[in-house]
């Protein structure tokens, strides 16, 4: 892969890195905390490394809730960057039917895509009509919860093994003056939590019969009920944490003054960047230490049409070179996330990718929410569990709203 871009670019001109001669293209994203910066310096450095190229940054503040609809209306207003990230699934969908984004199937072709990405339905939600759309960088699963082991030490009891253990330390968690649940409150934050909980609380079979299958009874039942009390619990542990983003409330866990806090793996990043070993400062448990598995969710790079044929040259060397093991290999092991290719040297992993890549190779999979419900459900969604863990609705009424919620995406 290095030597295909290296030759392409002798041809075209000899340029050296931030020479003038280097094509800028413009790359949108939300990754703005220190371990995300740190992730995407490595993309960076990769795309400008042979001096054909110029990666101009443009991180957006504020999570993608904020992010996506600043990157839609410059795609649909005629201002479209050179690159942009969006989650897999349909966040997208919309713009590649509206005949916006590039046809990537020549590059996907040109390096085997489909026989090295893995799980396949990654390359699934890129595709439209036979054409590849877009170029998967990683898989993120956001059902984890990370414990502070500081907290636990001051508080005098052993870390818990899984979600119930957890619930039952809040007590000695608050005598010790720490709040039990950290979570920012952004809305996606409340209803990553709620998806979480539910697949511990209520299993993975109720999880897959109400989001893949889309049995509303089931959403509507006694199961998801108990999942609602369930969260209606979770919000108490969480009412003193005031804080917005999620990398605030990570670094609540880092710094030991809340226990824990359900999150994506990409808080391995802010893990990192504080210097904190997996299974000394900190403790991860994938499925909330429940049920083990991934949702294969994560992120991947979808690039505008541009009427320029120099700057489309440069999109597709910048989507080749994000699935390229190498790319692959330094960009995860910073974001923490894992691989979308299997056949990359990963030793460098730390506990907390070991047990992902470990449920990675079982198959325990299922697919992310933004892959099963359009970008609308997911959106209303989120708003609503934020309303739900930030005030005193009732779980009955949080769970008949969501079920209307659900119904219009069917
Ligand atoms: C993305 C991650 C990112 C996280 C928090 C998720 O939607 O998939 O890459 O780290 O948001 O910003």
């Amino acid at each position: 892969m290095k030597n295909w871009k290296l030759a392409a670019g002798l041809l075209l001109s000899v340029a050296l890195p931030g020479s003038a001669m280097a094509t800028d293209l413009e790359v949108t994203h939300w990754w703005t905390s220190g371990g995300e910066a740190a992730a995407v310096a490595e993309l960076a450095k990769a795309f400008d490394a042979d001096g054909q190229d110029h990666w101009v940054d443009g991180a957006i503040a504020g999570g993608g809730g904020t992010a996506r609809p600043i990157m839609i209306s410059r795609i649909t207003g005629g201002d479209p960057m050179g690159a942009t990230q969006f989650n897999h699934g349909q966040q997208a969908k919309e713009l590649v039917e509206a005949g916006l984004m590039l046809d990537l199937t020549d590059v996907a072709e040109a390096n085997h895509w489909k026989d090295v990405i893995y799980p396949p339905s990654l390359l699934d939600s890129c595709t439209l009509d036979g054409k590849i759309y877009c170029a998967p960088v990683n898989i993120h699963s956001p059902e984890w919860l990370w414990l502070s082991n500081k907290a636990y030490e001051k508080a005098g009891i052993p870390v818990p093994k899984d979600w119930n253990e957890f619930v039952a330390s809040a007590p000695a968690l608050e005598a010790a003056g720490i709040i039990p649940l950290a979570l920012g409150n952004q809305p996606w934050q409340s209803n990553l939590a709620f998806g979480a909980i539910t697949v511990a609380v209520g299993g993975l079979d109720l999880w897959k019969k109400i989001n893949v299958s889309k049995d509303m009874d089931a959403a509507a039942g006694p199961d998801m009920a108990k999942v609602f009390e369930a969260a209606a619990n979770a919000r108490k542990l969480a009412a003193k944490s005031t804080v917005q983003d999620w990398n605030q409330a990570t670094n609540l866990v880092i710094t030991g003054q809340a226990g824990g806090q359900i999150m994506g793996d990409w808080a391995q990043g802010e893990f990192a960047v504080a210097n904190q070993v997996a299974g000394k400062d900190y403790t991860c448990l994938p499925g909330l230490g429940l049920n083990e598995y991934l949702s294969t969710g994560g992120d991947a790079f979808y690039f505008p049409k541009l009427k320029d044929a120099d700057k489309e040259a440069a999109q597709k060397r910048l989507a080749a070179l994000l699935v390229s093991p190498e790319v692959q290999v330094a960009f995860n092991l910073k974001k923490g996330s894992l691989p979308i290719r299997g056949d990359v040297n990963l030793d460098a992993a730390n506990d907390c990718m070991k047990k992902g890549l470990k449920i990675l190779a079982s198959g325990n999979l299922v697919p992310s929410g933004d892959m099963v419900w359009s970008a609308d459900v997911q959106k209303q969604a989120e708003d609503l569990m934020v309303e739900f863990w930030k005030t005193d609705m009732a779980p009955a009424d949080a769970q008949a709203k969501w079920v209307e919620i659900l119904k219009t995406g069917l």
